[in-house]
């Protein structure tokens, strides 16, 4: 078996709480110590003693209902955030596609906002000036590379940024989420690119609703829920848990609807 690209080992990560003076500010005045205490003290733990590992090679897909944890999951190992306990390991040049037009200059063309992007992931400019026209055609979207790109629709920002780290040669490539906006040509593509990283060894993160997709790409899943890991192993399997998983919530929706 191949040596681990990523390790996570007992990663909890938690964000401060936002709060509201439910009570008012008088309220709040009057019990000073006490609502101080609780707005430092009060965080939520996003992702509660999270451990697994993914292989040189492999592609794992991270699924989970919204707000589960998953973007949180790929933020870390792409070091954007830092946990706020356990180890995380990272052998290799990650290279994220985390949120939509992340990374991107609203004012700046499509050209400019490659050139930026290959320049910030570490390329030099005569490198990104080579690839240029490959992820222009890639794209699909030439005819908007000197508009600036906050006049891109989302699924062309999705075309834009999917076409710059596919052609940086990544040794991780961490993807949040892609297909969901982007049309069936795109989609298709997309997935295509990834098995072509995947045949070459590439190391693949993948975090989808799309269970199609999941299914196609990933060698391996693991599933959040609620912040913490439900489910890990063999794709199939996996997949099939959550869909009953789903399928079970939504009747427990509907007869509680219908009550
Ligand atoms: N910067 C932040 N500050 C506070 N809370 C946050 C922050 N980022 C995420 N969270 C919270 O952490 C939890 C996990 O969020 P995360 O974005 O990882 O979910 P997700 O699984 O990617 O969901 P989705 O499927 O909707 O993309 C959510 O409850 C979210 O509100
Ligand atoms: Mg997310």
């Amino acid at each position: 078996m191949s040596e681990p690209a990523v390790i996570f080992d007992n990663i909890s990560k938690s964000y401060p709480m936002y709060h509201h003076f439910t009570g008012g500010i008088k309220n709040f005045l009057f019990h000073l110590p006490k609502a101080l205490k609780s707005l430092r003290g009060s965080r939520y733990e996003a992702l509660r003693d999270i451990s697994f590992e993914v292989r040189k090679g492999e592609a794992l897909g991270i699924i989970g209902k919204n707000g589960a944890g998953k973007s949180t999951t790929l933020g870390l190992i792409a070091g954007v955030l830092k946990p706020t306990k356990g180890s995380i390991v990272v052998r290799g040049r990650t290279l994220p596609l985390l949120e939509l037009g992340g990374g991107f200059h609203p004012e700046l063309t499509g050209r400019e906002n490659i050139m930026l992007n290959g320049v910030l992931l570490g390329l030099l400019r005569a490198e990104v000036r080579k690839k240029m026209d490959e992820i222009i055609e890639f794209s699909g979207i030439s005819e908007f590379m000197d508009q600036p790109i906050r006049t891109y629709s989302s699924g062309m920002l999705a075309r834009l940024g999917f076409s710059v780290i596919a052609h940086l040669d990544p040794e991780i490539l961490l993807i949040d989420e892609i297909l969901a906006v982007g049309d069936l040509e795109f989609q298709q593509k997309c997935i295509e690119k990834m098995m072509d990283f995947k045949r070459n060894d590439v190391t693949i993160v993948f975090v989808s609703h799309s269970m199609g997709a999941v299914e196609m790409l990933c060698d391996r899943v693991v599933w959040i829920d609620d912040n913490a890991i439900r489910m890990s192993g063999n794709t199939k399997e996996v997949v099939k848990e959550f869909e009953k998983a789903e399928r079970n919530a939504e009747l427990l929706r509907y007869v509680k609807g219908n009550l």
